[in-house]
């Protein structure tokens, strides 16, 4: 296919995706709201649950919950599930898109695992439809009636498919697979249980009778599920801009920490939308996450072979290195990509406009360099163009020289 037109295709599954996401979880955050924020109160229409007032748009909304029908049962009923749907769909879509068409630069990393752009499709979707079936059974299971220990099973599950991700998938495509999984599970919870109890639910209801109460459970059950993920999966679907979270040794702790900062976060909330007390707790273990995530990120350079100071630092060759060195080792690295005219396949811009053609522009980008391709290994994609330890080790003492120099001006 034309690549622009290729490349626009791409823009626009993002855009719709960024879109239907919004449209998803600010409804579901909305509605987790009211329902924490309904009171019972006097006076209410027969069969109503609780109300809340709210304000919005120049005028007063009433808002009532109905446990069975309401007296006066409209025809007309909206339904909340084609923003999840359409949040899934395409965010498949973006999957294969990226990480299927250009399986051998984002997904596969021969040093992890010599894997065949088939094979790794094959795992990529295989772990989805699996971590959906293992996560049912376990809210299924006897763990299921306890949220605590769901909660902290479910969060191993997680914790141990990433890890095992790392092991198959380029750093990028672990991270992202991850964030696949997390996405495909809240997806699955609406179609396969919510909506499906909701339903079940509405025609006994309609009919006059009473609904199994067990179904609306399970059915809250999962919305808060979903709920608690949302902002850790929001961070993974970012993430793929930050090489210091996925690119890093033990980028599968980094997950797991920054899915009880999520966690955390949401709980805070959570707990205020219901009236209660603020739990500022929360606070303090989103940021003691943040502070270990940042420590996690600084001691596990990609090369922990040497260690210099207190921290490990990325092993820095012996021998001075000039900028025309530097330039060289990128040139044959990088630069077939990010040139005015990439001379790679599939490639006709130089990606997100990083220009690393000339000594000029390599200087310029210097710690940029040194987070994307010393400190971490996130490039050259999957290594695709074969950069040695020694090269990013030469890179390391050129940037830590010019560092040690500007310090020394100033
Ligand atoms: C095979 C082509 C290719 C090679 C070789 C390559 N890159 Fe990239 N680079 C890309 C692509 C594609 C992106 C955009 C990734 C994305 O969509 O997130 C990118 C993005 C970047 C970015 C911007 C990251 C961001 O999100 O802002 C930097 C910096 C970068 N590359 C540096 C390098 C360096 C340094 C090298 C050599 C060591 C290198 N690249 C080699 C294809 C390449």
């Amino acid at each position: 296919m034309d690549p622009i037109v290729w490349d626009w295709i791409g823009a626009g599954l993002r855009w719709l995706h960024v879109i239907a996401g919004i449209a998803w979880i600010g409804s579901s955050f909305y509605f987790v709201h009211l329902d924490s924020s309904l009171k019972p109160r006097e006076g209410l229409p027969p069969g109503a649950y609780g109300e809340a007032w709210q304000v919005h748009g120049g005028g007063f909304y009433h808002m009532v919950k109905y446990l069975v029908t309401p007296p006066n049962m409209p025809d007309e009923l909206t339904w909340f599930k084609w923003e999840a749907y359409a949040t899934w769909i395409s965010g498949f879509a973006l999957l294969v898109f990226v990480y299927y068409f250009g399986a051998e630069l984002y997904l596969i990393d021969k040093a992890v695992m010599d894997l065949s752009p088939w094979a790794a499709i094959g795992i990529s979707v295989g772990s989805l439809v699996l971590g959906w079936a293992v996560y049912d059974l376990l809210c299924r299971s006897p763990i299921g009636r306890s949220e605590a220990w769901l909660g902290l099973v479910g969060f191993g599950f997680i914790v141990a498919v990433t890890w095992g991700f790392t092991e198959f998938f380029s750093a990028r495509g672990a991270f992202m697979q991850a964030g696949a999984l997390m996405g495909t599970i809240m997806a699955a919870n609406v179609l396969m249980i919510i909506i499906p109890n909701q339903r079940k639910v509405v025609k006994v209801l309609l009919a006059g009778g009473t609904a199994d109460p067990r179904l609306g459970r399970i059915g809250k059950q999962r919305s808060m599920h979903n709920n608690y993920i949302t902002l850790p999966v929001v961070f993974v679907m970012i993430a793929n801009h930050y090489p210091l979270a996925y690119g890093a040794a033990q980028s599968w702790l980094i997950l797991a920490f920054l899915i009880v900062m999520g966690t955390a976060i949401r709980h805070f909330f959570n707990t205020m939308h219901k009236g209660l007390p603020a739990p500022w707790w929360t606070w303090w273990i989103a940021g003691g996450c943040a502070l270990i995530i940042v420590a996690l990120s600084r001691g596990t350079p990609a090369d922990p072979t040497t260690t210099t100071g207190f921290l490990p630092q990325p092993a820095v060759s012996a021998q001075a290195v000039t900028l025309a060195q530097a330039s060289e080792i990128v040139s044959t690295r990088c630069s077939m990509c990010h040139a005015r005219e990439p001379v790679w396949d599939g490639i006709i811009t130089p990606p997100k406009g990083v220009l690393l053609d000339t000594p000029e522009h390599v200087a310029a980008h210097a710690e940029e360099i040194y987070v994307i391709s010393v400190w971490t290994h996130a490039m050259p994609p999957s290594n695709i163009t074969e950069m040695t330890i020694e090269e990013r080790r030469r890179l390391a003492r050129w940037i830590a020289d010019g560092q040690a120099a500007r310090l020394a001006q100033q």
